[in-house]
């Protein structure tokens, strides 16, 4: 199979995405893939083997179109906005060409955290109380106790802020600010984090990874998201109906939402059960990241779960 992997793109987490495209083009290698890669830098500029295909983001979109339509299917790598959200698997419906992971809906919908909670609700899960404030308004918020605040489309923790002082407020909605004209202030969530990532395989099945426990001292932001000071524990410490409920949950999101590929979906576990804190459409690909570890426990090795997203996706 002939597959395009597409890494970089045009928001913070640019870096990172760079990270999980190299790790799984080479995957993919040691699979029984051709890869091809092609990286798009924060202009817009798509490059394959670093040289431009064009001099605007335009003309370079335009004269990548048919390095993707020569692919078999595209594994498009990109977290965040422009990626994830479903704009790439967009480009890739309208040449035609297959994609691994979230067509559209699901990307879109599963980037934006406040319509992710509406669906959330809509089937019977808990999420955090929140309250979506436009940037413009953000003078009006009043601090009524502490908060998180955080852009409603953003990824890696850019931009999210724990606010425990009425005079941590005000600068914590305008960091915010800067990644989404939209703000979600929430109420402090207390329990475990625990990821709960989902595959659909081809033929449709899909199913749940063993829960993995992020052991974080304080936050888990955007520094220890990638500084290696956060422990990951998988399987998580959890009884079997902890388990079940947590992989039911994500699986019912998964549903709602439409999400093919692999989807993690982060929640709090507390003393009523799992609150669903976010949904990631293409969650961090390194071999480090809490997907692959998740499939590990699972006995799927990483470069079998890249060739079944693949298998997937062509089938
Ligand atoms: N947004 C990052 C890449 C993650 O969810 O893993
Ligand atoms: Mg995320």
């Amino acid at each position: 199979t002939n597959v395009l992997v597409i890494g970089g793109g045009q928001n913070a987490e640019h870096e990172v995405s760079l990270a999980s495209a190299a790790a799984v083009a080479a995957a993919l290698r040691m699979g029984d893939h051709t890869v091809t890669t092609v990286t798009i830098d924060r202009e817009g500029i798509w490059r394959a083997d670093g040289i431009p295909t064009g001099v605007s983001a335009a003309e370079s979109l335009a004269l990548a179109v048919p390095l993707l339509g020569r692919a078999d299917v595209v594994f498009p790598a990109v977290h965040g906005a422009l990626g994830e959200d479903g704009a790439l698997a967009a480009v890739c419906a309208l040449a035609g060409v297959r994609v691994v992971g979230s067509a559209l809906r699901a990307g879109a919908i599963g980037m934006d955290k406040w319509t992710t909670k509406l669906v959330a609700d809509a089937v019977g899960l808990r999420t955090a109380r929140g309250q979506l404030v436009a940037a413009a308004d953000i003078g009006d918020v009043e601090f009524e106790g502490p908060v998180v605040v955080k852009p409603v489309s953003a990824g890696s923790s850019y931009g999210v802020g724990l606010v425990t002082e009425e005079g941590q407020l005000l600068d914590a909605l305008r960091e915010a600010a800067r990644f989404d004209s939209r703000i979600l202030v929430e109420e402090v969530v207390r329990g475990r984090e625990i990821d709960v990532a989902v595959l659909r395989e081809a033929g449709g099945v899909r199913w749940a990874a063993p829960p993995l426990e992020i052991h974080a001292t304080g936050l888990f932001d955007t520094a220890t998201k990638y500084d290696g000071s956060a422990r990951f524990e998988v399987p998580a410490s959890l009884d079997a109906a902890e388990t079940a409920a947590l992989k039911r949950a994500a699986i019912a999101v998964f549903d709602a939402l439409g999400c093919a590929g692999v989807a993690r979906m982060d929640f709090f576990l507390t003393d009523e059960g799992p609150v669903l804190n976010e949904v990631n459409t293409m969650p961090g690909m390194t071999a480090a990241s809490q997907v692959p570890r998740m499939f590990a426990a699972a006995g799927v090795s990483y470069v079998d779960l890249v060739a079944r997203m693949v298998r997937a996706a062509v089938a």
